[in-house]
């Protein structure tokens, strides 16, 4: 069919041509801003799941939708690299002008703009953002080169500078596990202390599945203060929905068997259906597609995948890293045991336990239970088999130092 009409969108964030099967996160989200505008406290949430299920996507519309009640929003990716109180001063700088556009700033927005310039100053002092910032810094404010309560003075202020404007403030922040444990903690106190003051301002995050043991692991208090909603793969109908409805507005059917089996192989993960959907209707010529044509197009949607969605993933990887992720994908898709891990790659679980450790930190494992370790990324245990055969003939090691 016509490639220039494919509706289908594999893709890193990129909104699906049906989004299906969220619309209880989605009402959460309503139902939390609503209470926000209204003065009424609510935890804010971090929506967790494997790779590929939705989460920047859900993020999105959470953007869309606090746009639409005139909330200001701040979209953030953490990059491991970045240092994190600049660029949360550049994104609050942006948050403010959001808030009231310069012409217009009362003297609470005025006061948190001169916090601001403070916590840009103190955190930042050589490059500092602070164009359109044409403001005394508050002495005393957001100053003390103490991350946590910095960011509360600035939190609370931009917090209520909104409020007197009738807003709110929602930071969006994506691939949140990757913020270092002290930025985090220094987010939660900050948080905290705005919720503790009923102000209209909170976070929504998305991450890996690790992340309520790490914010719980920043203070203890966190599970109280955030929400973890899980998202996951699409339940069979959902599934069915996200594949027959774009096509079906395009005026293509696809017949049931040929459905159950994409929705099958796919499991419902949103990745793969969109990924699948977008190889199927650029191959297939006729617009009732059976499944003979469905069948037939595996190979290029098992390349396609490998090409766009999981080499990515170990591009980064050290051999030995390889090797771990190889012996877990041998023992089968589900969480396993480091020390059974340990034992099939020749190693103590001592000396495997960095090993692991680097892969939970470049985002392929988590910890799902104390001393176990699965896969983040949902059908990487296949992707393994079938692409890393060579390390699975490599000869046994004998128990040498586990460096790589
Ligand atoms: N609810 C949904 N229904 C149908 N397709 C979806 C849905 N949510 C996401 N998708 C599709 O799934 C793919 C992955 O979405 P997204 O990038 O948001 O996942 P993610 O969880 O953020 O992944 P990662 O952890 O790798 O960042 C995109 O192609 C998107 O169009
Ligand atoms: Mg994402």
């Amino acid at each position: 069919m016509d490639p220039r009409k494919n509706p289908y969108a594999p893709g890193a964030g990129t909104k699906p041509p049906a989004l299906v099967g969220r619309d209880k996160q989605i009402e959460s989200f309503d139902i939390l801003l609503e209470r926000l505008e209204n003065g009424h406290v609510e935890q804010s949430m971090i929506v967790t799941g494997l790779r590929g299920v939705g989460k920047t996507v859900l993020l999105d519309v959470f953007r869309e939708k606090a746009e639409s009640r005139d909330w200001a929003t701040v979209e953030w990716e953490v990059e491991k690299t970045a240092a994190f109180a600049p660029k949360m001063a550049a994104h609050v700088r942006r948050a403010l002008l959001q808030i009231a556009p310069k012409a217009k700033w009362t003297d609470r927005v005025l006061r948190a703009a001169s916090v601001l310039k403070s916590f840009t100053v103190t955190f930042n002092p050589d490059g500092a953002m602070t164009a359109g910032l044409d403001i005394d810094a508050l002495a005393g404010s957001g100053d003390s080169g103490a991350l946590p309560e910095d960011l509360t003075d600035l939190f609370v202020a931009i917090g209520e500078a909104a409020q007197d404007r009738g807003v709110g403030v929602v930071f969006l922040i994506d691939e949140i596990q990757f913020l270092r444990p002290a930025d985090l903690e220094a987010l939660i106190v900050a948080l905290h202390k705005c919720t503790r003051r009923s102000l209209p301002i909170t976070l929504v995050g998305a991450g890996l599945p690790q992340i309520p043991r790490l914010a719980g692991e920043a203070k203890s208090y966190s599970e109280r203060l955030f929400r973890f909603p899980q998202i996951a793969e699409l339940n069979a109908s959902d599934a069915r929905d996200a594949l027959v409805l774009p096509a079906r507005d395009l005026g293509v059917e696809l017949e049931a068997d040929a459905i159950a089996f994409m929705v099958s192989y796919t499991q419902g993960y949103p990745y793969f259906l969109q990924e699948y959907g977008r190889i199927v209707w650029d191959e297939t010529s006729v617009s009732s597609v059976t499944l003979g044509d469905v069948r037939s197009v595996l190979p290029l949607v098992e390349a396609g995948l490998d090409e766009s969605f999981f080499r990515v993933r170990v591009e980064r990887t050290t051999e030995l890293e390889l090797r771990y992720l190889y012996a877990m994908a041998e023992l089968g898709p589900q969480p396993h045991r480091a020390s059974e891990v340990a034992r099939r790659i020749q190693r103590t679980v001592e000396q495997a336990g960095p090993l692991r450790s680097r892969l939970i930190d470049k985002g392929l494992l988590y910890t799902p239970g104390h001393g176990y370790a699965a896969f983040t990324v949902p059908q990487f245990d296949r992707y393994m088999l079938r692409c890393h055969t060579e390390l699975g003939e490599l000869p046994p090691r004998g128990a040498a130092t586990a460096s790589a």
